[in-house]
């Protein structure tokens, strides 16, 4: 992983992506001696009680400590608000985190350079700027950062990096992981009974092997395909639906205007995605109701047109109703 991403001098494992994110999160403050985390609207980082803060549930209702709101600012994902809300808190950030492309939000690609803005900012005023490349490592050899031309402090994986198995990682500048150095004394607590497990370790370490390079690029052009023809699908009968997506990530939305940042997802109109996901459910094709997609390098080109006949027959009943 060092090899791979350029940005990682070293690198820890947990069990999850929660876990590696609560930890790398502890270190910036730590390194920074700072308290304030800033994390995007709508923007999933697992489930720890700082990831799972966001301005539409309350943090009572979420079960979370009711003194979350005093240890997280939320920012907006492709929002020039966001480098307002950080020059106004830059003496008491440790840390903004962000992904590298919002994913279960709904797959919003950054626009406008706004990640390396976020960086910038960042690095203007000493903050850790984390990219929480659980989802978006799978997009190229280094993840988002390599195709947005980032450099990040910290890194935060997860899921394809440990090729199926339970594992989590974070890594990045030597003098931010090095407060974690165990031989330190003072050093950031970080341990996990099943933290680097050996099986998940081998996973992931022959997932690496094979997902590199030209796989990549194939399964992003397969997924860049799979998205154009469900634009057309989406063209021919005329739904108010829109396709966002990036190489091998898309998110079916059921809203006709452009998606740009989480309150364009939000005014989505859930009752019809969620119609469309259990009529393609009866089909024999499930994909969660948020309407998310994402491809492996299993899935045949038979699979592929399997999916899109199915949407097909879907959005020729929906087309019937609406009109
Ligand atoms: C961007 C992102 N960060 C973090 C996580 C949390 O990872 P885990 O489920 O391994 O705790 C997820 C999980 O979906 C994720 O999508």
């Amino acid at each position: 992983m060092i090899d791979r991403i350029p940005s990682i001098d070293i690198v820890r494992f947990s069990t999850s992506g929660t876990e590696a994110i609560q930890t790398a999160l502890r270190g910036a403050r730590v390194f920074t001696g700072r308290n304030l985390i800033m994390k995007m609207d709508g923007s999933y980082h697992g489930s720890g009680d700082i990831a799972e803060y966001d301005s539409f549930v309350s943090p009572v209702r979420k079960g979370l400590s009711p003194h979350i709101d005093k240890e997280v600012v939320i920012g907006y994902f492709n929002d020039e608000r966001t480098f307002q809300i950080i020059d106004q808190y830059k003496d008491q950030l440790a840390a903004v985190i962000v992904e590298g492309v919002m994913g279960a939000a709904g797959i919003i690609p950054p626009e406008n350079g706004f990640l390396n803005q976020l960086q910038e900012k960042c690095r203007q005023y000493g903050i850790v700027f984390i990219l929480d490349e659980v989802i978006s490592f799978r997009l190229a050899n280094a993840g988002a950062q390599e195709i947005y031309g980032l450099e990040p402090d910290i890194t935060t994986l997860g899921k394809v990096v440990g090729g199926g198995m339970a594992v989590g990682a974070f890594g990045g500048r030597a003098d931010i992981m090095s407060v974690f150095n165990p031989s330190k004394p003072n050093a950031v607590h970080h341990s996990g009974t099943f933290a680097g497990t050996p099986i998940a370790a081998a996973a992931g370490i022959a997932m690496l092997k094979k997902y590199q390079g030209e796989t990549i690029i194939h399964l992003n052009e397969k997924g860049n395909q799979f998205a154009e023809d469900l634009k057309d699908l989406i063209y021919e009968y005329n739904l108010p639906l829109t396709v966002t997506h990036i190489g091998s990530l898309l998110n079916l939305h059921a809203i006709d205007t452009p998606i740009k940042t989480v309150d364009d997802v939000r005014r989505g109109n859930q009752t019809v995605l969620q119609a469309i996901q259990l009529a393609m459910l009866n089909e024999g094709v499930f994909f969660p109701k948020r309407g998310m997609m994402s491809l492996s390098t299993a899935i045949t080109t038979d699979e592929f047109e399997f999916v899109l006949a199915m949407f097909d027959r879907v959005f020729k009943k929906y087309s019937m109703f609406i009109e």
